[in-house]
């Protein structure tokens, strides 16, 4: 079975990708990124999108790892933070979604990312959990909406251990988790029946 990790070199890529090799189920594993990754895409354009399955061609699974918000106090958010916030963890995971469908296989499944931040608040976090939000309802919808016979999912994780070094310092008052625990969300969630679900690990 293939799956495509995106930001499959990222701290949540790599750890999905690690867990993938673990399962018995012998995947077959494309990673993407702007620069790193099998195959090069820019989740926050359309054409990129399409340029990146035409190479590709069908996969049964989808697993969005990627997607960046800006991290900013009210006051100081700008026209291109709400742009580059909306087009990067949002408007990219929807075009995963909505190009993606034509490409996964018969009973496959497409999982997205939102994060603990649109349920658990944080100073400078409003970017963060607005797209969160809106990546999660979408996620939910989409997958009572879907025309072809595929599962739609995503996961929320809270910051991960692993992370803290360089976050840690906007996460105060949040518990981080493992990435492996996020990671093995995802594959849960592969090889699951689920659909319309938003796995929270918090
Ligand atoms: N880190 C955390 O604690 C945490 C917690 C909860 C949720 N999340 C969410 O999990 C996701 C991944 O976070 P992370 O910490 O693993 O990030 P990361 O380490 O920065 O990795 C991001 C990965 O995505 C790729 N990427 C970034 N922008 C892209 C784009 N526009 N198009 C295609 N690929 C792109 C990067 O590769 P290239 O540089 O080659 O493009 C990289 O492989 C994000 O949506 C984040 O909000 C993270």
């Amino acid at each position: 079975m293939k799956v495509l990790v995106l930001g499959g070199h990222g701290t949540l890529g790599s750890a999905v990708v690690k867990e993938l090799k673990e399962s018995s189920r012998n995947y077959e594993i494309i990673t993407a990124g702007r620069k790193t990754g099998d195959v090069q895409v820019d989740m926050s354009s359309e054409k990129s999108i399409r340029n990146m399955f035409k190479q590709i061609g069908k996969v049964d699974h989808i697993v969005s790892a990627a997607g960046s918000a800006a991290v900013k106090e009210l006051e100081n958010i700008t026209q291109e933070d709400i742009m580059f916030s909306v087009n990067n963890k949002l408007v990219g995971q929807v075009n995963i979604v909505l190009i993606g469908s034509e490409y996964v296989k018969e009973k496959g499944s497409i999982t997205l990312v939102a994060g603990i931040i649109k349920d658990k608040f944080i100073k400078q976090g409003t970017m963060l959990a607005s797209t969160n939000g809106a990546v999660a309802a979408f996620a939910k919808a989409a997958a009572l909406d879907i025309k072809q016979n595929i599962r739609i999912n995503c996961v929320s994780p809270s910051v991960f251990n692993e992370s803290m070094e360089e976050y840690g310092e906007y996460f105060k008052g949040i518990k981080p988790v493992p990435v492996k625990n996020a990671a093995k969300a995802f594959v849960d969630l592969i090889e699951s029946d689920k659909s319309g679900e938003e796995v929270k690990v918090y």
